[in-house]
């Protein structure tokens, strides 16, 4: 029995949670296959920088002559700035949501606290990997931030990058978070999906989550890695 006075599912605002929980999952799976085809790309680094570099040309002269220059990156960006915007106005909105639910106190079911260390790891997790992004964006893309000089080329930029230590160290940091938004994410864009049809099949969920969050996170941390230790320079 509700105890306070706000407001009961069917009389609140906003769309229904289904909806927003469906745009969380389908933008974060847009975020999958975007963080795979970057980490297969990033990759290219441990054939040759020009290897590197020929990767990062090709993405900026993909589609010409038909189309000018640069317009599948920017087709990319825009793409994947719709999916950040809503990918976060839906999970504040689900976020403030649960606030509601809580100030509610149901005689019924509480969380456990392994669902409520879950939710907190996805909401701050979540929010600092944005600012993660923030900060790559103005490292390699802007190039606003500088960590060991000026290069013109990517695979320079990358290489001397991971040089120093502080470096490693951010990215590292962030690519276990990203891991672990990764491992409940998926499960979780699954069990929205209506994916979980069965026992089997939710083994098979939490193989798929498990799996592809560490070939993500591996895959993304080999280059500074070797790097750092000097099998590449
Ligand atoms: C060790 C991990 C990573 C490395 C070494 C790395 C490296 C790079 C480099 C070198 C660029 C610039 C490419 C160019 O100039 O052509 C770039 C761009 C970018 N990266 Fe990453 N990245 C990493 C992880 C991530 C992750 C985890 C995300 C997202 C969650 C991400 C999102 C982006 C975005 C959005 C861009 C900008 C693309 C653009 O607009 O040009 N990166 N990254």
């Amino acid at each position: 029995m509700a105890t306070s006075t706000a407001p009961a599912p069917a009389a609140r605002k906003g769309p229904p949670t289904i909806l927003l929980k469906t745009v969380v999952a389908a933008s974060g799976l847009f975020f999958v296959l975007f963080v795979l085809v970057h980490m297969y790309g990033n990759l290219q680094i441990l054939i040759s920088p020009e290897a590197f570099d020929e990767y990062a040309h090709h993405l900026r002269t993909f589609g010409e002559p038909m189309l000018p220059e640069r317009s599948f990156l920017w087709v990319a960006r825009i793409l994947l700035l719709v999916s950040v915007a809503a990918h976060v106005w839906a999970s504040m909105s689900l976020w403030r949501r649960a606030g509601q639910a809580r100030r509610t106190r149901y005689a019924g079911k509480k969380k456990t606290s392994y669902g409520r260390f879950y939710a907190k790891a996805m909401r701050w997790g979540g929010l600092a990997l944005l600012a993660f992004v923030v900060f790559h964006i103005l490292h390699f893309t802007t190039q606003t931030i500088t960590v060991a000089g000026e290069y013109p080329s990517p695979a320079e930029r990358v290489i001397s990058s991971f040089g120093v230590w502080w470096a490693v160290l951010i990215y590292t940091v962030a690519m276990i978070f990203l891991g672990m938004h990764l491992l409940h994410g998926i499960w979780g864009a699954a069990m929205t999906l209506g994916l979980n049809t069965s026992l089997q099949r939710a083994e098979q969920i939490r193989f798929v989550s498990i799996a592809l969050s560490t070939i993500i996170v591996v895959g993304f941390l080999i280059p500074p890695f070797a790097i750092f230790s000097g099998i590449i320079e």
